[in-house]
């Protein structure tokens, strides 16, 4: 399956902080915006992405992200010239798609939840048409809205209607079979004049191969579209790191997981951050999973419950 992260947009709703810098790079806490939804991809097991943003912002991008082989990926590049909509994401990309199933994802979607790797996993294995992934939130009239019956099938998918008829928003992640390549090329636009992606699932829907996945109890999925869910979405990436001492959406170490690179090039990778508590949480990582606490030079080694845990200590030369 191919990835694609679309990150364009004017960022109208985030100004003047958007005023020279795309939104999906700005900060979320220890990372950059495009962080979160690159690293979902990732744990879905995909490693070719493109990434999709608009022709003046494409070239941060490229230097924040370079070919992904560091992390073990292959990222390449293409321009959306105008903010036609998401679903143009899909035509822009049809030649990276080629004959493969794609993943599409918004680059300022945040998704954190137990499991996650494996729900993405299954779900492209079952893959038939499309999956949507639904998330109840208070004010769906923002969103695309969902609804499902008791036995929990999919009936119906409006954007952003102004009476909802249920509170499951349709998130940022689209998995689709290659049929996407040709629905996306007929879909028109709408009367906002975009290229909507609700109508590409609707067009699943009615063929009856859409499937919806509820992200339930314990899951966040934020997005960020103004200063206060921007902030906030910092804050609960700090509050879960700082509570758990495990870093969300950590790519070089996602990339360790999936098998993408080994313990030596996360080390390298972490040693190159120099002296940020982000790369010393990358040399330990990488030093517990060689099983050579010597080379991280002071950083606590884990005890074997931490290591059974999977969870690890934040570095100790903090205040350096
Ligand atoms: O976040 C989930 C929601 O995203 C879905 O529930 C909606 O069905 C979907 O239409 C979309 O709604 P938004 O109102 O959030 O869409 P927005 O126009 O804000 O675009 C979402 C992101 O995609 C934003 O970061 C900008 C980027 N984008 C958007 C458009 C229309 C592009 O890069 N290019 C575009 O042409």
């Amino acid at each position: 399956m191919k990835g694609i992260i679309l990150a364009g947009g004017g960022g109208t709703r985030l100004r003047p902080l958007t005023g020279t810098l795309s939104k999906q790079v700005l900060p979320v806490y220890d990372k950059p915006m495009i962080h979160y939804p690159l690293s979902v991809l990732m744990l879905a097991g995909i490693r070719e992405i493109l990434v999709i943003s608009s022709p003046e912002h494409l070239d941060l991008f490229r230097r924040l992200l370079g070919d992904g082989s560091r992390i073990g990926l292959d990222i390449t590049y293409a321009e959306q010239p105008e903010p036609h909509g998401i679903a143009q994401a899909l035509t822009i990309g049809a030649g990276h798609i080629g004959d493969s199933q794609v993943a599409l994802i918004l680059g300022d979607n945040i998704f954190h939840g137990p499991g996650f790797s494996s729900i993405l996993q299954g779900s492209i294995r079952h893959l038939d048409g499309c999956v949507l992934f639904g998330y109840p939130v208070s004010d769906p009239q923002r969103y695309g809205v969902g609804e499902m019956d008791d036995q929990g099938l999919l009936l119906s998918l409006e954007e952003k209607p102004a009476r909802p008829r249920s509170n499951l928003a349709i998130t940022g992640l689209y998995l689709y079979d290659n049929d996407v390549v040709d629905i996306a090329a007929d879909i028109k636009p709408s009367a906002r004049g975009e290229l909507e992606i609700t109508d590409v699932n609707k067009v699943y829907l009615e063929q009856k191969r859409a499937r919806l996945i509820e992200l339930g109890r314990g899951f966040a999925w934020l997005d960020m579209g103004t200063h206060d869910s921007l902030l906030q979405a910092g804050q609960y990436v700090q509050l879960l790191g700082q509570r758990q001492g495990v870093r969300i959406a950590c790519i070089e170490e996602i990339a360790l997981r999936m098998g993408f690179i080994d313990a030596d090039a996360l080390w390298t990778l972490g040693r190159e951050l120099g002296t940020s508590a982000y790369g010393e949480y990358l040399m330990e990582v990488a030093s517990q999973a060689a099983g050579r606490s010597g080379l991280t030079d002071g950083l606590t080694a884990p005890t074997s419950r931490e290591r059974a845990d999977r969870t690890w200590r934040e570095p100790l030369r903090k205040g350096r």
